[in-house]
């Protein structure tokens, strides 16, 4: 059955859920308050990079069934409401619920009784069973539908996500059937649960991702001291089916808008509940120092020492987005790398294929051509796993360079073929290769 939907929020979650509502043949209304936002997307310009957004926003609008607009009042009439508002974090890393709560009382004053509002963007165990007082409404339904979208992969998690899952209290409500029955078409398997489940599932499991990662980074680690190779470790470890082979790639650390987030919020949840969560603020600590791992990966290439001095030394950086597919700088690994290169001296040159400046970092110069990233350089960093940079002529690169290394924090590159250019490659957790 069709419904009319409301999103509040056009941000990547709200807009990929409006697109992919429209897509699943419901009648989608997105408000959002940025009015220039809002007249960009009426003429059908996305600006999130997400592939295959813009196609189906395009097709939403021209059947008529996906409308923009930054009036509130609109949403009079829906029958449901999802909230896809940002919930950034505060000083102590704890969500900060100050949209939510400005924006849920004049959703209480409009909706018409019998709307369901669903929490979609992460929000804290306990956001749900609040909603009702800061609607002031006992006639508003309320469900937890949390959202476990990848950036760069949003629209595909969409329209084929792993599990769907519905909470209210009580469990399996007929609101809750309801928001199930919006993914049917995706044949997702729907987890109907209490609201303070559903949530807590969000944060679980990125928190999750986050511990596999950092397990694996310091797993690189002893390998490097073993003379053992992290790559064939972790396909070992990957073929366990209790295991599975995904998020186990070690790399300059995690980052991005959400793992950060969602470990910090976690953390001051946990402690507010007098929780003490060990393993996962391990997994916070290891990531820090996983940026100082690096750098004095590229010390001991570029001095011969870990601690070796950097002051005048030209770096060549491949990446600065927090992961390939996507131009986001949000706490990316290969930003806060390069800041402390710059700390210790080092003249920086950097390509991405999605960033073209980093504000707030000067010491960084951003070249749109790869090439000029090697030149006169005495080290090359490969910080973002963008596959094109396999494909670059290394061998070029090689005759640019002052020293031909890499260091290649993503073991993103084949050791063969950069021996074969002149290049010594030093990965993450592996046995250096040198130049043939
Ligand atoms: C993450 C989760 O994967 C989504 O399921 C979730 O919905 C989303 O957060 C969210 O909360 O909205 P995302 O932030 O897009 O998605 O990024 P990931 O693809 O999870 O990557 C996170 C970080 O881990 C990146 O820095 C990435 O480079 C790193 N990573 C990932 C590795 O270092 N190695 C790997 O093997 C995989």
């Amino acid at each position: 059955m069709a419904e009319h939907i409301g999103i509040v929020g056009a941000g990547y979650v709200g807009l990929t859920s409006a697109a992919c509502f429209a897509r699943l043949g419901h009648r989608v209304t997105c408000v959002d308050a940025d009015e220039s936002k809002v007249d960009q997307l009426r003429r059908g310009e996305v600006a999130i990079a997400e592939p295959g957004l813009p196609e189906l926003v395009a097709q939403g609008r021209s059947d008529g069934t996906l409308t923009f607009t930054d009036a509130q009042a609109e949403l009079y009439g829906t029958d449901l409401v999802f909230l896809c508002l940002p919930t950034p974090p505060d000083r102590d890393g704890a969500p900060d619920l100050g949209v939510l709560e400005q924006v849920v009382p004049q959703l209480g004053r409009l909706l018409r009784p019998g709307s369901v509002v669903v929490t979609k963007s992460t929000v804290p165990v306990g956001t749900a069973a609040r909603l009702p007082g800061l609607l002031r409404r006992d006639d508003l339904p309320v469900v937890s539908n949390p959202e476990f979208l990848r950036e760069g992969h949003a629209v595909d998690d969409f329209l084929h996500p792993d599990r769907v899952v519905v909470g209210t209290d009580p469990p399996n409500s007929a609101a809750a059937q309801r928001v199930a029955r919006l993914y049917e078409p995706t044949g997702a398997p729907v987890v109907a649960t209490d609201s303070a489940s559903a949530e807590l599932a969000k944060y679980a499991s990125n928190a999750f991702l986050a511990v596999k990662l950092s397990y694996v980074n310091v797993l690189a680690e002893l390998c490097e001291r073993f003379g053992a190779d992290v790559r064939e470790v972790a396909r070992t470890m990957g073929m366990d089916a209790r295991i599975g082979p995904e998020f186990l790639a070690p790399g300059p650390g995690w980052g991005g808008s959400c793992l950060p987030k969602d470990t910090s919020a976690l953390l001051h949840a946990a402690e507010s509940a007098g929780v003490e969560f060990g393993i996962l603020r391990d997994a916070v600590r290891v990531n820090a120092r996983q940026r100082a791992r690096v750098v004095r990966a590229v010390r001991q290439a570029v001095t011969g020492s870990a601690a070796g001095s950097l002051a005048g030394t030209r770096i060549g950086l491949l990446g600065l987005a927090f992961k390939a597919g996507t131009g986001d700088l949000r706490d990316s690994p290969a930003l806060a790398v390069a800041a402390e290169l710059a700390r210790a001296g080092a003249e920086l040159t950097a390509h991405d294929p999605a960033v073209g400046t980093v504000p707030g970092l000067d010491a960084v110069q951003v070249v749109d051509d790869p090439y000029l990233v090697a030149k006169d350089a005495a080290a090359l960093v490969v910080l973002t796993e963008w596959p094109e940079f396999r494909d670059l002529d290394w061998a070029r690169l090689a005759a640019s360079a002052a020293q031909a290394v890499v260091v290649d924090t993503r073991n993103l590159l084949d050791p063969d073929t950069l021996a074969g250019a002149g290049f010594t490659h030093i990965g993450v957790g592996t046995h250096p290769r040198r130049q043939s």
